[in-house]
């Protein structure tokens, strides 16, 4: 009798552990940006990160300009944005800033997609033909049926941005909290002014791809804009500072375009036709 039982008992501690594995596969799962859970490997490390490698439109992409087709029916970009309170977070893979309330929206083929959160990438995941810039801004908006647009702006060395040195001390507090080991770090940060990001966009470039993170969603409506932002080297440190040495590199690698078509607003030319 006595192997018969431990058969049964071994099997069932292997059942406990399957289930308690996949229970908690959604949360530890830990994707990487080198290595074995690096970005060739996401989609075999989780089956709800399958699209990561099935995906046929997925994201970030190279922009080709003289690829990008001019579109006269692309809109004006209208945002609508008000100072809002927010907390910033550490993703431990991306430093967040999550707006608590209503913070606002843009319109995308007259659809609301309300503002949500934004977060840092660098160096920047698209490129414009094959340039990448040292870091990349993406606004995370949604619509009420759960439809994605992301506005993403590039980020070059130069003056200090603004919008970032409003969150400055927070942003070290964070990294005093990341570095005492605290994993999901939290910093409320209070009303944060959002002006900078309502100015009028005189060009950008518009494609359907994908989340560039796990479970890398697709049906997202991507909105790069044309004008090139400026940040400190000392902003965009830290900004990296309180993400650990293997996330400091977070940009996902280019992803195949498959035939999909980037479009073109342009100002200018809207004006000459
Ligand atoms: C931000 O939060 C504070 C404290 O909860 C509140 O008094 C204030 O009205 C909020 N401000 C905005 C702009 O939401
Ligand atoms: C919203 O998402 C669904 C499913 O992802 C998609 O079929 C639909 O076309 C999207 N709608 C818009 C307006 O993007
Ligand atoms: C960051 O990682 C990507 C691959 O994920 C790689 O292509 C790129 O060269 C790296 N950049 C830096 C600055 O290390």
């Amino acid at each position: 009798m006595a192997p018969l039982y431990a058969t049964i008992s071994s099997s069932l501690v292997t059942l406990t552990l399957l289930v308690a594995i996949a229970n908690s596969n959604a949360i530890l799962v830990k994707f990487g940006y080198s290595g074995a859970n690096g970005p060739d490997r996401w989609g075999c490390l989780s089956p709800q990160f399958a699209l990561c490698s099935k995906g046929t439109r997925q994201s970030p992409i190279n922009i080709i300009k003289n690829g990008a087709v001019f579109n006269p029916k692309l809109r004006p970009l209208k945002r609508d944005y008000v100072a809002s309170n927010a907390t910033l977070v550490d993703n431990g893979f991306n430093i967040e800033l999550k707006f608590d309330d209503a913070v606002g929206n843009v319109i995308v083929d007259g659809k609301k997609y309300w503002l949500k959160q934004m977060h840092w990438h660098s160096p920047s995941e698209h490129t414009i033909n094959g340039e990448r810039f040292p870091m990349e801004i993406h606004m995370v908006h949604k619509s009420d049926d759960g439809n994605i647009t992301v506005i993403a702006i590039f980020y070059k060395y130069g003056h200090p941005d603004p919008f970032l040195f409003q969150i400055k001390e927070k942003l070290a507090e964070l990294n005093k909290e990341a570095r005492r080991g605290d994993d999901e770090a939290q910093i409320p940060v209070g009303v944060v002014r959002t002006k900078a990001f309502k100015r009028r966009a005189r060009k950008y470039f518009r494609y359907v791809g994908s989340l560039t993170t796990p479970p890398c969603t697709e049906n997202v409506i991507w909105i790069i804009l044309g004008k090139v932002r400026e940040i400190t080297k000392e902003q965009a440190d830290a900004l990296r500072a309180p993400l650990s040495k293997e996330y400091k590199n977070n940009s996902r690698p280019i992803q195949p375009l498959n035939g999909r078509s980037v479009e073109l607003y342009d100002a200018y030319i809207s004006k000459q036709t």
